[in-house]
C-alpha cells in the first residue's frame, strides 16, 4: 500500500545545529503514528517541514507517494489535504467558535472573488454549507452549543478541541498533531484518546502525532518513531519502544545543553504548562496575529 507520508533523508539544520538529519519516514494510510523524543529533538521541526512552515535542507517528503511537499507554502500543503495543530494552541482568540472553524473553510472554497464581492447565489450557496458543515463539526467535537462562545473563553480542552474541528474543516486526509493532550487533566486527556481513533476509524483520516505522555503514545500508536537530537534511533510498536535501552537512555539520561532535564517515559503527567516548553512555533506569528490569516 502507498504510504500517505513519507520522508527520505530529511535534513533541516539552523546555522550551526541540525535539527532534524537524514529522517527517513513512512506512514502508512488509516496509521496512528507517533514521533517523540526529548525536549529539542526535532519532533515540532519535522512538522514545519511537511506542513511548508520550514523548507529542508536536504531530503524530500512525499505526499501520497506521487506529490513532494518541498517548496509548498503552507496553504498549499494545507489544500492538498494536510491539516495540523500546533503545540501551543492558536485561535483567533476574539472570533466565535464558529467562526474559528470557518476559516479552516478557506482552503475549500471554490467561489471567485468576483462571486465574493457580489455574492452571488453560488457564494451563498457554499456559504450556508460551510455553516452547515461547520456546526456538524463543533458536534462531532462535542462543542455542539457553543459556536457562539469567543474562542478565548473557552476552557483549555474545549480550545483543544475547536482547533481539531478547525483541522478538520480541510478535510485532511493527513493530520499532524502537535502534543494534542498537553496541559489537559487525565479525563480530557481521556476524552482526546477516544477522539483521535474516532478520527481514524470513522473518518479513515492518517495521524502523526507528537506526544510526550507515554500513556497516550502507548494507548494509541501503532507506531512510534524516536527522535534525539534530530537522529531517529529506533522505531517500531510501543511495547517494542518501551523496552528498547537506547530509547530509555535518551529520556532517562541528562541532556547536556538543556535547562529542563528529559523526562522519564513512565511518569505519565504531560507537562502541566505547555506554554512552557520551548518551541519554534513561538517565533512564528501566532493566529491572533494580524498577519496570521494573510498567511493561510
Ligand atoms: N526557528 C528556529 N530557529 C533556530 N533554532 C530552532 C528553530 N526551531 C527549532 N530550533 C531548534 O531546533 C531544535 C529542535 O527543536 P524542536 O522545536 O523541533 O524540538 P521538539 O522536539 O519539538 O521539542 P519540544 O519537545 O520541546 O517541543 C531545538 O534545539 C530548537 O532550539
Ligand atoms: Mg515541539
Amino acid at each position: 500500500m502507498t504510504p500517505v507520508l513519507e520522508t527520505r533523508r530529511l535534513t533541516k539544520r539552523f546555522g550551526g545545529l541540525t535539527a532534524l538529519q537524514d529522517l527517513d519516514l513512512v506512514v502508512s494510510e488509516r496509521t496512528i503514528a507517533s514521533v517523540i523524543g526529548p525536549n529539542g529533538a526535532g519532533k515540532t521541526t519535522l512538522f514545519n517541514c511537511i506542513s511548508g512552515f520550514y523548507a529542508p535542507e536536504e531530503g524530500d517528503v512525499i505526499f501520497c507517494g506521487r506529490r513532494s511537499l518541498v517548496g509548498l507554502a503552507p496553504d498549499q500543503v494545507a489544500h492538498l489535504g494536510i491539516s495540523r495543530t500546533y503545540q501551543n494552541i492558536r485561535l483567533f482568540a476574539n472570533m466565535t467558535a464558529l467562526e474559528n472553524i470557518l476559516v479552516g473553510y478557506h482552503n475549500r472554497l471554490t467561489a471567485t472573488w468576483i462571486a465574493s464581492l457580489f455574492r452571488t447565489p453560488r457564494q451563498r450557496r457554499e456559504e450556508e454549507r460551510a455553516l452547515q458543515e461547520a456546526r456538524q463539526l463543533l458536534a462531532f467535537v462535542g462543542l455542539g452549543g457553543c459556536g457562539d462562545e469567543l474562542a478565548r473563553n473557552l476552557p483549555y480542552g474545549a480550545q483543544r478541541r475547536l482547533e481539531l474541528a478547525r483541522a478538520l474543516a480541510n478535510q485532511p486526509r493527513l493530520l499532524l498533531l502537535d502534543e494534542p493532550t498537553a496541559g489537559m487533566n487525565p479525563h480530557e486527556t481521556e476524552d482526546m484518546m477516544a477522539f483521535i481513533r474516532r478520527l481514524r476509524d470513522e473518518l479513515g483520516v492518517t495521524i502523526l502525532l507528537i506526544e510526550h505522555d507515554m500513556r497516550v503514545v502507548m494507548g494509541i500508536s501503532e507506531q512510534v518513531t524516536v527522535l534525539d537530537y534530530g537522529l531517529k534511533i529506533a522505531e517500531g510498536r510501543p511495547a517494542e519502544i518501551q523496552a528498547n535501552p537506547r530509547v530509555i537512555e535518551a529520556y532517562l539520561g541528562q541532556r547536556r545543553d538543556e535547562v529542563s532535564p528529559a523526562r522519564p517515559m513512565d511518569t505519565g503527567p504531560p507537562m502541566a504548562d505547555p506554554a512552557a516548553s520551548r518551541a519554534d512555533v513561538d517565533r512564528l506569528p501566532r493566529s491572533d496575529d494580524p498577519e496570521e490569516p494573510l498567511r493561510r
